[in-house]
């Protein structure tokens, strides 16, 4: 069993490890393009680690060079029938990505992923997908394991997505790569955008307009996707665990450098300010088509928050640790919209509201809404159980640090799903960590 202890100020330089969006797509792109491409800060979690493993299955190379991976790709409509089953871990994002690619690949496959993720819909990309001539057969309500056989010509999608999901809206350009003609998807809000920017590194048309609040995706069927280099830039997801910390623990300073911040991804940090931290930007810049900077963050007393339903898909996976964050914060916080949370990892809504719950802080669910009553001091003393899930395990030990009583949790191990050497890099900091 692991804890988070109550710590003393935190304070140093970190590196957080690569965007865990960013990583999947590199290994993907990288497999359908002709000519071997780049990665260099390439995430090294459990869930990358399941895509590199399909896209091997289905016929691209894949490999290390120092620090750096190499995929040589099979070219659009390329790759080869897999001889087992794809299994996708802890993964939603491999699973429904690589769902797309499937669909427009002439052979049949099969695709599964552990407890957690057989649990997880699939309809939400199987439906669309339909649409290209792929037939689909899933377990009941749409879960894995399911199977493909890839549409021969494939047909290209024109969609309206009814829920703000970039692997939706991902997996369908995916698919769309190998479809004659174009690609059309609307998105009511707009989602992160890191497909649409790595599909242009890598050669493809894609255009980007307005369809009220929302977007217009079109994509070119068929472009040759040539090799490209690509640098992932930190996860602003893992960022927010230590930055969180170093919030929450009185007397901390905390550098983070190298950290992405595509406007699609940054609204915890609107957020965080809007609550009164004062998170300075040093040395912005771009790096593969993404900004990047080094996040300065120290301790604060931060205020309650009301956060719009909107802001959902810019900070979707940022909710717990935010909980964790309201849970210290001066007045009653109130996290609109939260209905997607349920389909994650865990059911993350009522998982959070459970690990808060746990260790004495008020808490309620409305509808689809969280309602966090702060306190100055949170007692802690809590088991928070995890679900399979990597963020309530790192919400929690966050919390422990800053709790009057060490928090504990049943299992750690799904931490390396998204953030590898998560306990060494935050006892680097001097956080009190077993
Ligand atoms: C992701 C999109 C989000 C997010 C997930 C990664 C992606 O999911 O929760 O961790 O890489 O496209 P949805 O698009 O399903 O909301």
């Amino acid at each position: 069993m692991s804890a988070g202890r109550p710590s003393g100020g935190l304070a140093g330089q970190v590196v957080v490890p690569g965007d865990k969006s960013i990583s999947h797509r590199a290994l993907m792109f990288g497999a359908l393009a002709v000519g071997t491409t780049r990665i260099s800060g390439l995430l090294e979690g459990e869930d990358v680690h399941r895509t590199a493993g399909a896209m091997r299955a289905l016929g691209a190379q894949i490999g290390r060079e120092g620090a750096d991976w190499l995929v040589s790709g099979r070219g659009i409509g390329g790759l080869t029938p897999p001889e087992d089953v794809l299994d996708m871990g802890n993964s939603g994002t491999a699973a429904r990505l690589l769902a797309g690619i499937l669909a427009t690949h002439d052979f049949w496959s099969v695709m599964t992923g552990d407890a957690s993720l057989r649990k997880r819909p699939m309809a939400r990309v199987i439906e669309p997908l339909r649409m290209t001539g792929a037939v689909f057969a899933a377990r009941e309500g749409g879960r894995l394991p399911m199977s493909i056989q890839g549409a021969r010509d494939a047909l290209p999608v024109q969609y309206r997505l009814p829920v703000a999901s970039a692997q939706v809206k991902s997996a369908l350009l995916l698919a769309g790569l190998n479809a004659r003609g174009v690609t059309e998807i609307e998105e009511p809000v707009p989602t992160r955008d890191h497909s649409e920017n790595m599909l242009r590194h890598f050669g493809a048309e894609v255009t980007v307009g307005r369809a009220g609040a929302g977007r217009l995706i079109r994509l070119f069927g068929q472009p040759e996707l040539r090799a490209a280099n690509v640098r992932v830039p930190g996860d602003p997801s893992s960022a927010a665990f230590p930055l969180a910390a170093a919030l929450l623990v009185p007397g901390s300073r905390v550098v983070l450098r190298g950290v992405g911040l595509n406007p699609l991804r940054t609204g915890l940090f609107e957020t965080l300010r809007e609550m009164g931290a004062e998170l300075a930007v040093a040395a912005p810049r771009q790096e593969g088509g993404e900004p990047v900077g080094d996040l300065v963050v120290e301790s604060t007393d931060l205020r309650a928050v009301d956060v719009p339903p909107e802001r959902a898909p810019s900070m979707i996976d940022e909710y717990p640790i935010l909980a964790v964050l309201c849970a210290f914060a001066r007045g009653t916080s109130r996290l609109r919209g939260l209905g997607e949370l349920r389909v994650k990892e865990s059911d993350r809504l009522s998982a959070t509201a459970a690990m808060l719950r746990a260790n004495g802080v008020r808490v309620e669910i409305e509808d689809d809404d969280l309602i966090v009553h702060g306190a100055a001091r949170v007692a802690g003393g809590g088991l928070v159980e995890t679900h399979m899930d990597h963020r309530l395990a790192m919400s929690a030990l966050v919390l422990g640090q800053a709790s009057a009583a060490p928090v504990a949790i049943d299992d750690a191990r799904f931490i390396d799903t998204s953030f590898p050497g998560f306990v060494a890099l935050m006892r680097s900091l001097g956080a009190s960590l077993t």
